[in-house]
């Protein structure tokens, strides 16, 4: 895509091929045991409104305190950044914080949204052309899990920083985690830093609270994938017989989430019968927390090194800025 001179995940219409997919994901997720449900589609039009909706929710911490730190130590932020440099984005934009960040950088080279869906795309980079029509953004019209190198004029660019808000990174198990991170480090040169967003263990009824809100939001974004697959693979799920669960593993370190069978029963998924027994969980997502020193080794392992942290009076959730250190560290 060419550039032009002007930055949530959101929902997207999906082609064929990426039809295909998604049911092809889903109908392999329902075959494992235990049985999974991909979480990269809970964001459908609808799950994108509930997830914006989850994060104004008074139990739903993260945004508001990622938010508070960027804040708080922006001008630090944005002078370990340095001026000058292209700013990459994997998917669309992370709103105000993206805006933020934008606004304090020292003459920002430019600004690099990376998405899959073109249309998507196409529409946020209008939007943030009217807001900001000094900047210069290079759309990239890419799965950002695979795209291998970027495109010539960022990699021209004099220095990159990588911005992965929002403790996505926690949605990922450490190891597909450690390879997203290693392709980042890969699109990178010597100097140039990824700046991620990180949710810290804690105590967990706040855990489960944020994951398990009072009003039923959480409930409702996860029972939506099932109105999803209704709509969109012919499914046959009644609502009324499945609940939805947040539990924390404090061994993994993370909240998994699950909509569960009240009842024994058979549904169809794109004509396929899938038997549930009573009680049975089919999870969502998982949500990894990282202490301070179990996400130095992630890092370290994906050949990254730890150049400045960022955290709240709290210590529940922090900001990495990382350096790329030339070569994976070997962690026991
Ligand atoms: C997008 N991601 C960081 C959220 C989280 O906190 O793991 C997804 C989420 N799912 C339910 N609540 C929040």
């Amino acid at each position: 895509m060419s550039p032009v001179t002007s930055s949530q995940r959101k929902p997207r219409e999906l082609n064929a091929v990426s039809h295909s997919k998604f049911r092809d994901d889903v109908l392999r997720g329902l075959a494992k045991s235990p049985k999974e449900l991909p979480s990269q589609y809970l964001y459908d039009d609808r799950g994108s409104q509930l997830f914006d909706q989850i994060c104004e929710q008074p139990e739903y911490y993260l945004t508001r305190t990622e938010f508070k730190i960027m804040r708080t130590h922006i001008a630090d932020i944005a002078s370990a950044i340095g001026p000058n440099v292209a700013m990459i984005e994997p998917g669309c934009g992370s709103g105000q914080k993206t805006r933020l960040l934008l606004h304090h950088l020292r003459q920002p080279y430019a600004y690099a949204p990376i998405e899959i869906s073109r249309t998507h795309l196409l529409k946020f980079v209008q939007r943030l052309h009217s807001a900001s029509p000094n900047l210069v953004v290079h759309p990239v019209c890419a799965d950002f899990n695979e795209l291998s190198e970027l495109p010539e004029p960022l990699r021209a660019a004099p220095k990159r920083v990588v911005y992965f808000p929002g403790s996505t990174i926690g949605n990922m198990t450490p190891p597909e985690a450690r390879a997203l991170l290693a392709r980042m480090a890969s699109w990178c040169e010597p100097r140039d830093q990824i700046l991620v967003g990180v949710d810290a263990p804690k105590n967990h009824d706040v855990l489960l609270a944020a994951y398990d809100d009072a009003a039923g939001v959480s409930a409702e974004f996860a029972l939506n994938y099932l109105v999803r697959l209704n709509h969109e693979l012919d499914a046959t799920f009644d609502l009324g017989r499945f609940r939805y669960e947040a539990v924390y593993n404090e061994t993994q370190s993370r909240i998994e989430m699950y909509v569960t069978s009240q009842v024994a029963q058979t549904v169809d998924v794109a004509g396929r019968p899938f038997c549930l027994s009573e009680n049975e969980r089919l999870r969502t997502e998982w949500s990894y927390k990282y202490d301070r020193e179990q996400f130095r080794k992630l890092t370290a392992s994906a050949g990254l090194r730890e150049a400045c942290c960022w955290q709240d009076p709290r210590g529940w959730f922090r900001l990495h800025l990382l350096a790329v250190s030339g070569g994976p560290e070997r962690v026991p």
